[in-house]
C-alpha cells in the first residue's frame, strides 16, 4: 500500500478543502492511501481552519503580510510544504499570486470557477454570469508562472438555464468544484 501525501492550501471558507478532506483524506483508492499532511492559509481568520480541525488537522497560518515581498512568502510556502513531504499541493481558494519562487519547486494544482482561458482572475464567477455565454463550468490545471493559466487538467461545463439566478449559479459552480477537484486528485495521486 502505498501513501501519498496532499497539502492543501486555502484561504477562505475552505468547502473545498472540506470536500477534499471528506470524500480523500485517510480513504483507500486501490493501492494507494491518500493522507493530508499539511492544511496552510494565509489568513488568520479563514472558515476553512475549523474545517481542517475536525479532521484533526492544525492549519499553519502564513500571513503573507508579514513578509516583504511575494519571494520570501513564497520561499516560506514552499518550507512548509518540503516540511510536510507532500507531492501534491492543491490550491483550493488559495489567493494569492506565486512567483517562480514557489511555481519552480513545487508541483501543484488549482481550482477555478470558469471554463479556462476565459474570465482568468479573481472575479470569474460574477464575469462568467454576467457574460452571454450559455455555460458555465470549472476547471482545474497546473499551476504555472502564469496566473490561471498551466496546462489544464480537467473541466466541466453546465448549461445556464433561463433566468437563473447568480445564487443559484454560483451554487452550480461550487457543486461542480466539490466534485471535480477530488476526482482529479485521485487521479494524479493514484497514476503516479
Ligand atoms: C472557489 O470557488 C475556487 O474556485 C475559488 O475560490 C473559491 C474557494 O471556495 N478560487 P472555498 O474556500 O473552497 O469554499
Amino acid at each position: 500500500m502505498a501513501v501519498k501525501k496532499l497539502a492543501v492550501l486555502f484561504s477562505g471558507g475552505g468547502s473545498n478543502l472540506e470536500a477534499i478532506l471528506q470524500k480523500l483524506h485517510g480513504k483507500t483508492f486501490g493501492e494507494t492511501k491518500i493522507e493530508v499532511v499539511l492544511t496552510l492559509s494565509n489568513k488568520a481568520d479563514a472558515g476553512g481552519i475549523a474545517k481542517a480541525a475536525k479532521f484533526g488537522l492544525q492549519s499553519v497560518i502564513l500571513n503573507h503580510k508579514d513578509f516583504a515581498s511575494r519571494e520570501e512568502f513564497d520561499a516560506a510556502l514552499v518550507r512548509e510544504i518540503e516540511k510536510s513531504g507532500a507531492e501534491l499541493t492543491v490550491l483550493a481558494g488559495f489567493m494569492r499570486i506565486l512567483t517562480p519562487v514557489f511555481t519552480s519547486r513545487v508541483r501543484a494544482i488549482n481550482l477555478h470557477p470558469s471554463l479556462l482561458p476565459l474570465f482568468k482572475g479573481a472575479h470569474a464567477i460574477e464575469q462568467s454570469f454576467e457574460s452571454d455565454m450559455k455555460v458555465g463550468g470549472v476547471s482545474v490545471h497546473w499551476v504555472s508562472e502564469e496566473l490561471d493559466g498551466g496546462a489544464i487538467i480537467a473541466q466541466r461545463a453546465f448549461e445556464k438555464s433561463a433566468g437563473m439566478s447568480f445564487e443559484a449559479y454560483e451554487t452550480k459552480i461550487h457543486e461542480i468544484e466539490h466534485e471535480l477537484l477530488p476526482q482529479v486528485v485521485v487521479e494524479i495521486l493514484c497514476q503516479s
